[in-house]
Formats: structure tokens, C-alpha cells, sequence
């Protein structure tokens, strides 16, 4: 990687030795990134996930530049302030009913180790000391720290740490075909008795190439771990804030998790922030005369003010009725562009979810992360003005809720292209 300016910077998810020079980015602006040597890409999978109403929104920018004038942070042990009040009450609103209280933290990943911490110290303070297993789905990626690595699939993203990550119990994503056996299989690892929690990323799994599964499925295994006293955590980290078409992925269940772990889009690509939200039930195992109780588990930013501000403009616009019908509009375009090339030879699967259209290749490799066509698909794409960053050999579009329908067919005149080119 050559890049003198960049010379100090180790990036994230990157084989530094072979890599490209990074693109160097000037600003952005809705859909679209400006690069310093003056092209332009149209950021189709909203900068990993986050930025859901697209760069540099006005409105978001000013409700923080206004905070940054009023309290730019305050430690918050001991203290709150308006922005996080805010925040919680509006996350409260949104979300289903039986949730209750938000515990602020950094990332994503920050989000599921509260969550998995969360549930293991709910029976640790009722005296149930042997309730720590955790199940999870196979497949599932839910970040890059020791508990979340831990949960995730073992895969060559924590080869090197698979020594120091703690066991876990795995169930396929389920189908029509193997959900009878999925079952059997909780309810006899519900029955040794030790089981803590059940995480998953719900309905979609990202990062393992947008796999994705019916919520149907999901309900029948919630309403055993509900039957069996099995805390169920969903990680909405990716599909949270309309991604699915609904705000929540769990809005298509009938059974609800007692735990959800959100950050991504929550404001709106503008700072960090995660939270995990949790019902009254668990809050209650922590509240408590014995302070050995407490939930011992804070960071120096947690519910920093200008973030909680960044997210309360962000969740304002989500629900805002003109950001509802884009992702309807989002929806429909995708699925309209889904069927004209789902028959097409080089497409193995297309996928969608919501504002999530996933494209798998059919290439002579197997399915991977590391199928050689990523690197070859990424470059052509970017060579026609997008931005897509494909999981392997499943090219995925993911745009933020303002793309045009102009930019949304100029990717889809583009992917469409690739699908010849990238075959020959
Ligand atoms: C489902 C899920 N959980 C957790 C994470 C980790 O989030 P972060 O990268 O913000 O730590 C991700 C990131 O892609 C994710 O997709």
C-alpha cells in the first residue's frame, strides 16, 4: 500500500501489504463521497452500514454543532443530561412496548458485550452461578472484541484468538426443513438447565454474506427459550433503524428477545454510539441493597452528549414520514431489480430484506468471504462511480434512505453491467 499521507494509519479489516492506496476522501454530501482526486462514487452500502440518511445531513450536523455549544460531555456515573434523556425516551418509544430501560455504550461491539454481560450477571445475581452458556446461531458475526468474537462463528476473523474465546453452543439459522430439529436441539440444551442466553442477529446475518432466514422460524425458537428461562439477546446492530423495512427486525416477530443491542445507524453515521436495551425484568435482578449487584460496566464516553444529540436529530428523521416512504420506495426498487436478474447464469441467489438486496455470484469458487471475485467486483464497481464492498462473492447494496432513484438505477445499471463482465 502506497500512500505517503497515510503513512501512519494501520486500517481497519485490511491486509496493509497488498491492499490498494485507500481512497482519499474529501467530503460527502447525501449518496455521494468526493474523493481528492476529483471522482466521485455513489456510497451504496451506507460506509458499513451507518450513515442511513445519508453524508453530511444538515439537520443532524446542526443539532450537534448546537450541543457542542451547550455540554460537550459529562461523565455519566452519577450524572445525566438532557440529550441522553432524550434519546432514551425516544428509543423507548419506538421500540416494542415491554422494553424499558438503555444502557449507552460505544460501538456495536461495545453494545453485544453489555448484552451478553448483561444476561450472565441477571442469574449470577439470583444465585444461579452455573447459568452461563450461551447459544448462537452458526455463522454470526457481532463484532470484534473478546465476548463478541466469542459468540461469533470461528472463522479465520478470530483464528488466532480461538485459545481465549469461551465456548458456545451452535444452532444452524433455521428452515423449513431443519426446523424441527433446531428445536429438539434448544430445548435439550435449554434442559441440562445452564443455559444464559440465546443471541442472533435476526431475520439477516451480515457479515456472513447477508444470509437470511425467516422470522417465523425465529419466533418458534424465542418461545422456547422464553418457555426454558433463556434470556434472548437480538443483535440489531446492522438491521436496526429501518434496514429491514421495519424499524426493528423484531417487529416482524410475535415473540419478543428481552435484550437488544443497536449502534449503526443510530445517528446516523455522525459519532459512535451503541445501546443495549433491556426489559424491566432484567433491569430488576440488578436493583438492588447489595451494591456487588451493580452492573460494573461504563465507558469514558458512555452517552457522550454530542452522540446522544446526533441520535435523537437521527431518530427524528427516521420516523419521519418522508424517511418511511423512501425505505417503502427502497423496498420496491429492489425487489423490482431483484427479479430482472435473478435468472440471470452468474447469480446463484438474490437475497432481500428490506432496503438490504444481496447478490450471491456463482463463480467456480465455493461461496466465501475470501472468493477472489470481492477484489475484482469492488475495483470494477468503483471504476463506475459506486461504492460497494462485497462479502466475497455476495455483492450487497445497503444505501442510505436519501438515494435517488437515479442513483439507485445508475448502481443497478452498474451491478447488472458486472454480471457479464465479471463472468467472462
Ligand atoms: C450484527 C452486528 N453486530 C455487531 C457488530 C459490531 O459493530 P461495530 O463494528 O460497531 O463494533 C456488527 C458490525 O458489522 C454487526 O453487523
Amino acid at each position: 500500500m502506497t500512500n505517503d499521507n497515510d503513512n501512519h494509519i494501520w486500517h481497519p479489516f485490511t491486509q496493509m501489504k497488498t491492499a490498494d492506496a485507500p481512497i482519499h476522501i474529501e467530503r460527502g454530501k447525501d449518496c455521494t463521497l468526493f474523493a481528492a482526486d476529483g471522482k466521485e462514487y455513489i456510497d451504496a452500502i451506507s460506509s458499513w452500514w451507518v450513515n442511513i440518511h445519508g453524508h453530511c445531513n444538515e439537520y443532524i450536523a446542526n443539532a450537534i454543532a448546537a450541543q457542542t455549544k451547550i455540554l460537550e460531555h459529562v461523565i455519566f456515573a452519577g450524572f445525566t443530561h438532557t440529550p441522553a434523556i432524550k434519546l432514551s425516551k425516544k428509543l423507548i418509544s419506538i421500540l416494542p412496548d415491554h422494553f424499558a430501560k438503555v444502557f449507552f455504550s460505544d460501538d456495536g461491539s461495545t453494545s453485544v458485550e453489555v448484552a451478553l454481560k448483561m444476561a450472565i450477571q441477571y442469574w449470577h445475581n439470583q444465585g444461579f452461578k452455573n447459568k452461563r452458556t450461551i447459544i448462537a446461531f452458526e455463522n454470526g458475526y457481532h463484532g470484534d472484541t473478546f465476548g463478541a468474537m466469542s459468540v461469533a462463528e470461528r472463522n479465520a476473523f478470530n483464528a488466532a484468538f480461538d485459545p481465549f474465546l469461551f465456548e458456545v453452543k451452535r444452532l444452524p439459522i433455521p428452515n423449513k426443513n431443519n426446523i424441527d430439529s433446531i428445536k429438539q436441539q434448544l430445548i435439550t440444551w435449554a434442559d441440562e438447565g445452564n443455559t444464559a442466553a440465546f443471541i442472533f442477529e435476526p431475520l439477516v446475518q451480515g457479515a456472513a454474506g447477508m444470509l437470511m432466514y425467516e422470522a417465523v422460524y425465529l419466533d418458534e425458537l424465542i418461545a422456547i427459550a422464553i418457555k426454558k428461562n433463556i434470556i434472548c439477546i437480538a443483535d440489531e446492530v446492522m438491521t436496526g433503524f429501518g434496514r429491514t423495512g421495519k424499524n426493528f427486525a423484531i417487529n416482524y416477530l410475535q415473540n419478543q428477545p428481552d435484550i437488544i443491542c443497536l449502534s449503526k445507524g443510530i445517528t446516523g453515521g455522525f459519532m459512535p454510539l451503541g445501546v443495549t436495551v433491556s426489559t424491566q425484568k432484567i433491569f430488576d435482578a440488578f436493583y438492588a441493597d447489595d451494591a456487588k449487584k451493580t452492573f460494573f460496566h461504563g465507558h469514558s464516553y458512555t452517552a457522550n452528549p454530542l452522540a446522544c444529540a446526533a441520535a435523537n436529530a437521527s431518530m427524528e428523521l427516521l420516523v419521519n414520514e418522508k424517511c418511511q416512504r423512501q425505505i417503502k420506495q427502497i423496498v420496491e426498487y429492489h425487489s423490482g431489480f431483484a427479479t430482472s436478474i435473478k435468472n440471470n447464469s452468474f447469480v446463484k441467489e438474490v437475497r432481500q430484506m428490506g432496503t438490504i438486496l444481496a447478490i450471491e455470484l456463482n463463480t467456480t469458487e465455493d461461496s466465501s468471504y475470501f472468493n477472489t471475485v470481492k477484489k475484482i467486483a469492488y475495483e470494477y464497481y468503483l471504476s463506475n462511480g459506486i461504492f460497494l464492498r462485497p462479502l466475497g462473492n455476495v455483492v450487497y447494496i445497503m444505501p442510505p434512505y436519501c438515494i435517488t432513484k437515479e442513483e439507485l438505477e445508475k448502481v443497478y445499471a452498474v451491478i447488472n453491467d458486472s454480471l457479464s463482465i465479471l463472468s467472462a
